[in-house]
């Protein structure tokens, strides 16, 4: 390779962004008494939706060790970091004034990161809503978009001023719409295909707003996350394909669609057609507003998914998949599709196959069908049952080669000619994993809950070295 070629020896170019993501709930703690309002995982965690009633009071308490844990990123060797803004820090109750202090936070982590030569990427919205604007009727209500856009209009200028050239506006709105409103499983815990479908669409048109906002305030770059994934039918049989492209429809075609096409793909219009509210939400301008043009697309992959009708669910057991029962799966939710697993696969402790070919195909068929904008990596990962052995070491062989193997996968899709520009890993520290609290480690840093001790897995020196040789080791 030429010294003036784009790519480093690893393959990967030369301006490729190496990162960890967190998120602000997961990780910060309230800080300071009163340091934040309360939002939908602190009511959420109090009502029962969480296991251990684990909740985010304390976390990691980033907010106190915000020092330590940039210095764990420079040791790493990363080029840029993603974490989020907690609305609730900066408006308690989601509306009116700004909390100075709450922003002033955020200056710090920005300036931390500039000094120790980390590239900063903002994100807007990482499903911590403020409590007050769900009691208003939350994501299923038009009225949390344009709160959104205010939010949004408070901090923008101010960090851009700082150095913030990278924005997202929202982390996964699939989850925040399907797992909040429709399954339940996630804050605030409905279960309610209409409101879910309005949901979706109220959480892109924040989006959409955002990205006006952020433009007028200067912001350079601007791109939104979305969690997809590959789904393949369990079988030939016409069930199991039409449920396979359900669910798809639901988790990439909701999303993709009418942020990179300006519409919602037809299927599922016709599919949720009578749940109410649903689609009557959707008014004329919305669509131009969700497909405002981006500078990149954030995309989080955790793994593939097989696919089979329910009506199917015995015989595709009897082909060695282990399908577990409808009612556990996120695309049951009126899709009458259930994810199997595949008979050979490794898993993760979420119970998530390993797939990092999924990965490659997956933005090998971004491109092909729906964009060429730059591609960011924004979360990649996986939780396994950690421990700290007698010496005081984690060796965490497994998150080592499903780390690598993905690092892989996307180094195949960039010599696939796919735009891949940057890798956030999930996640530099063991963390609130959601309704599952403290009982999944995704960290490459491990976290002793009760002193707040960090303790740098085997991952982290791997993908230190990996960093530093730019992919070369892969
Ligand atoms: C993603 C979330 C992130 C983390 C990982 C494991 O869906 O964006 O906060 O919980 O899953």
């Amino acid at each position: 390779m030429n010294s003036d070629s784009p790519y480093s020896p690893g393959g990967f170019p030369a301006d490729f962004l190496w990162g960890t993501a967190t998120a602000a709930y997961q990780i910060e703690g309230v800080g300071e008494p009163g340091g934040r309002g309360t939002c939908i995982w602190d009511t959420f965690s109090r009502t029962g939706g969480v296991l251990n009633h684990d909740n985010g009071d304390v976390a990691c308490d980033h907010f106190h060790r915000l020092d330590e844990d940039l210095d764990l990123l420079q040791r790493l060797g990363v080029s840029a970091y993603r974490f989020s803004l907690s609305w609730s820090r900066i408006q308690p109750d989601g509306e009116g004034e700004l909390n100075v202090s709450g922003l002033d936070f955020y200056r710090r982590v920005v300036a931390g990161l500039h000094e120790r030569d980390i590239i900063p990427l903002a994100t807007l919205y990482h499903w911590d809503l403020p409590q007050a604007l769900e009691d208003r009727g939350g994501w299923s209500s038009r009225e949390v978009a344009e709160r959104y856009a205010d939010y949004v209009d408070l901090v923008a200028a101010p960090l851009v001023a700082e150095g913030v050239d990278k924005w997202i506006t929202i982390n996964e709105p699939w989850c925040v719409s399907w797992l909040g409103y429709g399954a339940g499983i996630h804050a605030p815990g409905h279960h309610d295909v209409g409101r879910a479908v309005a949901a979706n669409h109220h959480v892109l048109l924040a989006h959409g707003l955002g990205v006006d906002v952020l433009r007028a305030a200067g912001a350079p770059e601007v791109g939104i996350t979305l969690n997809l994934s590959v789904f393949t039918p369990a079988t030939d049989d016409p069930a199991d394909v039409a449920a396979a492209a359900r669910a798809r429809g639901n988790l990439n075609g909701l999303f993709l669609d009418p942020v990179l096409r300006g519409s919602y793909p037809a299927d599922m219009v016709e599919h949720y057609a009578g749940r109410s509210p649903g689609f009557d939400v959707v008014q004329s301008g919305d669509l131009e507003i969700i497909s405002r043009p981006l500078d990149f697309l954030g995309v989080n992959y955790y793994s593939a998914n097989v696919i089979c009708d329910p009506a199917r669910i015995g015989e595709v057991r009897a082909l060695g998949y282990n399908a577990g029962p409808p009612s556990t799966n996120p695309f049951d939710v009126d899709l009458a599709a259930v994810a199997v697993g595949a008979p050979t696969d490794q898993t993760t402790l979420m119970g998530w196959p390993v797939q990092p070919v999924g990965l490659t195909d997956l933005l090998v068929s971004l491109r092909d069908e729906y964009t060429d904008l730059p591609i960011l990596i924004t979360e990649n990962g996986a939780a396994y049952a950690d421990y700290v052995d007698p010496s005081g070491k984690v060796h965490d062989v497994e998150r080592v080669a499903y780390i690598d193997q993905h690092l892989v996968a996307v180094r195949d899709a960039i010599a696939k000619g796919v735009n891949v520009k940057g890798y956030f890993l999930w996640s530099l520290l063991d963390n609130f994993e959601w309704a599952l609290g403290y009982s999944r480690r995704f960290g490459i840093v491990w976290v002793d809950y009760p002193t707040g001790n960090r303790v740098p897995k085997d991952s982290y020196e791997r993908y230190r070295e990996v960093i530093a040789s730019k992919g070369a080791l892969l």
